[in-house]
């Protein structure tokens, strides 16, 4: 059987690379009645004023439901109101090697210099999230390419657990889903760092609060060569940029980017820029705008993500359940 599932961080401001690598693509699948959660537990990995989190994560939630993920459809939950996480969470920390986790390479990143000082959390993060997937057995998770080695290490620890308590099948082998021209949305200020909520210049990305006018003039000065754009879709390689710039406009009107350029081709960015923010403006302030009134709304909010909760974790329980008897645990 498929089951999708994703999630998405509860830390703070959403941005375009979000939207198009996951929330886009989570309404586009939810005829297949996916999970889609708050990873709350994950945002702690990090310094969360206690203040801000639960808006937060209801932001987040927010987000789900004005890219049009339907509760009817989707079960929507805040991954801390299923307690199994965290249970086979523990279990999974006793399958995975430390040496798989030092490889991790997001760690590397957010610890940085000062590895000893960072939460044995952000070390170990990976393994929460293959709980996330594990405990509903999900076997396609879309993502963007950044969570590639994340997926990786889940179906390591799926194979070792299978193997090493003699359960073959039992977790699936889950597949990244990574796919669409937008996977790894880069910086409007430079097409080697990818856009991210941790950028300290607010004009490399687009959030996805932003009003019409911050999205037009991002796109205006976003960096770009002096060339038009190419007759041909190779003829982007080598041009960070105006690839990146194409990726999206690609993502947003849901054609590929060989179209874009079949449309735009030999024209200079005077042209194709405003021809971009345009289609940016019409595609996100629906989404911007149902945002908001939902964020205002926290009761609504608070029902879908209660009820989600509720059905997540009678799945949820249920895995636990049968880990516990395969781990020897007694059933009391
Ligand atoms: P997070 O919260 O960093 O990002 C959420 C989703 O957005 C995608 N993404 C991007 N896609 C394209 N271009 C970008 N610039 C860009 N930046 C972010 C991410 O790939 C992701 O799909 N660890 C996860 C959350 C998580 C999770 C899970 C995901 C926890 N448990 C289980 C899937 C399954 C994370 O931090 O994503």
């Amino acid at each position: 059987p498929v089951r999708v599932l994703s999630g998405i961080q509860a830390s703070g401001a959403l941005h375009l690379g979000n939207y198009l690598g996951a929330l886009k693509r989570f309404a586009a699948v939810q005829d297949q009645k996916p999970f889609i959660f708050v990873a709350d537990m994950h945002a702690i990995t990090v310094w969360q004023d206690p203040k801000v989190l639960a808006a937060q994560t209801r932001e987040i939630a927010a987000a789900y439901l004005a890219s049009g993920l339907d509760p009817a459809k989707a079960t929507i939950f805040p991954q801390s109101a299923v307690p199994a996480h965290a249970e086979l969470a523990w279990i999974f920390n006793c399958v995975a090697r430390l040496g798989w986790l030092d490889r991790m390479t997001q760690f590397k990143e957010k610890s940085g210099k000062h590895k000893e000082r960072s939460s044995v959390g952000l070390y170990t993060y990976p393994v929460l999230q293959a709980a996330d997937i594990l405990l509903y057995k999900a076997t396609h998770v879309p993502v963007g390419e950044d969570q590639k080695q994340h997926l990786e290490l889940t179906r390591d620890i799926a194979q070792k657990f299978n193997n090493d308590y003699d359960a073959p099948g039992f977790f699936p082998l889950t597949e990244p889903v990574i796919e669409g021209p937008a996977t790894r949305v880069m910086s409007l200020r430079d097409g080697s760092a990818k856009m991210s909520k941790s950028d300290p210049s607010d004009q490399s990305r687009i959030n996805l609060l932003d009003d019409a006018d911050a999205i037009a003039s991002k796109i205006r000065k976003s960096r770009t060569d002096p060339e038009p754009l190419p007759e041909t879709e190779e003829g982007l390689q080598g041009r960070a940029e105006a690839s990146n710039l194409v990726a999206i406009y690609a993502a947003l009107a849901d054609i590929s980017k060989a179209d874009v350029i079949a449309q735009f081709g030999g024209q200079g960015f005077g042209a194709f820029k405003p021809a971009l923010a345009e289609l940016a403006v019409e595609k996100m302030a629906p989404i911007t705008a149902e945002m908001r009134r939902l964020m205002n709304d926290p009761a609504e909010v608070d029902r879908v993500l209660k009820a989600g909760a509720e059905r997540a974790r009678e799945i949820g329980d249920q895995t636990v359940a049968e880990v516990k008897k395969l781990v020897g645990f007694l059933p009391l």
